[in-house]
């Protein structure tokens, strides 16, 4: 595991940044991705960087992670300049660089936080994506739209497969200082139930066991919000798909425990 282009999960990568990009989500350098692999590595030397950040579930594991600064619509180009290859040490404490892009993402505390976290409690997620979409955001400044619950209820009742795909809703955190131990510990928290958690004022987590799988949800939740901010402008407040039909239609689908 030393040759960065034979690593599968960078195709992932390639077509979900490109994504990012063309939907206006990911703008300049604004979001960032990473994936657990499965593989293990050999301990590198350079496995000393402490981590923010204790990590015992991802102990030993390879996480490719994109580097600060670097833009989705390059990374679907040219991946080795702008994606890192991490080795998690054996005492889950400490990190190394092994190849590829070695300035990583601001959001390191939250991505490691969060691997940690999956690892533990829903170990096939192996992929976070972290992107701005304006229409998610602006939902953080409608008035009594600040809890996970307030906004799931809201947003997700407007379509009728929304809360099917995303029947736990969505997770949410106050706004905390972009790339704080804070935001990845809360975050952690959150993504240990939910797919995706919104961070007020500054964007979207979303988990997957793709990065793919992950922009299915993110797509979800946005489409979901398109149609709440076009009501909007039509000037309707909707009320949405009624409670009991939201049960009825996750009943059917046996994921009403899931609600
Ligand atoms: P990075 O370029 O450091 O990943 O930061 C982008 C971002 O969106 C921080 O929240
Ligand atoms: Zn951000």
């Amino acid at each position: 595991m030393t040759t960065f282009s034979y690593i599968k999960q960078l195709d992932d990568f390639k077509t979900t940044a490109a994504w990012l990009a063309r939907r206006g989500w990911s703008e300049a350098a604004g979001g960032n991705m990473s994936v657990r692999l499965d593989a293990l590595a050999a301990l590198h030397e350079d496995d000393h960087i402490e981590l923010p950040v204790e990590v015992p579930y991802i102990a030993g594991q390879i996480v490719l992670l994109t580097g600060s600064g670097t833009r989705a619509r390059e990374i679907g180009e040219n991946p080795e300049p702008n994606i890192g290859l991490y080795k998690i040490a054996d005492d889950g404490r400490h990190y190394g660089w092994i190849a590829g892009n070695h300035n990583p993402s601001m959001e390191l505390p939250a991505h490691f936080a969060i691997h940690n976290a999956l690892e533990k409690n829903r170990p096939e997620d192996k992929a976070i994506l972290h992107t701005h979409p304006a229409s998610l955001i602006a939902l953080c400044h409608v008035p009594g739209l600040n809890s996970g619950k307030a906004i799931s209820d809201k947003i997700l009742s407007l379509q009728s497969e929304a809360r099917l795909i995303l029947p736990e809703g969505i997770g949410f955190v106050d706004h905390e200082l972009p790339g704080s131990l804070e935001l990845g510990l809360k975050s952690a928290e959150q993504l240990s139930r939910h797919h995706l958690v919104l961070w007020q004022y500054h964007g979207l987590l979303a988990s997957g066991a793709t990065l793919a799988g992950a922009f299915d949800k993110l797509e979800v939740f946005e489409k979901s919000a398109s149609i709440y901010w076009k009501l909007r402008a039509a000037n309707i407040d909707p009320a949405g798909i009624d409670k009991s039909t939201i049960k009825e239609i996750l009943k059917a689908f046996g994921r009403l425990d899931r609600y």
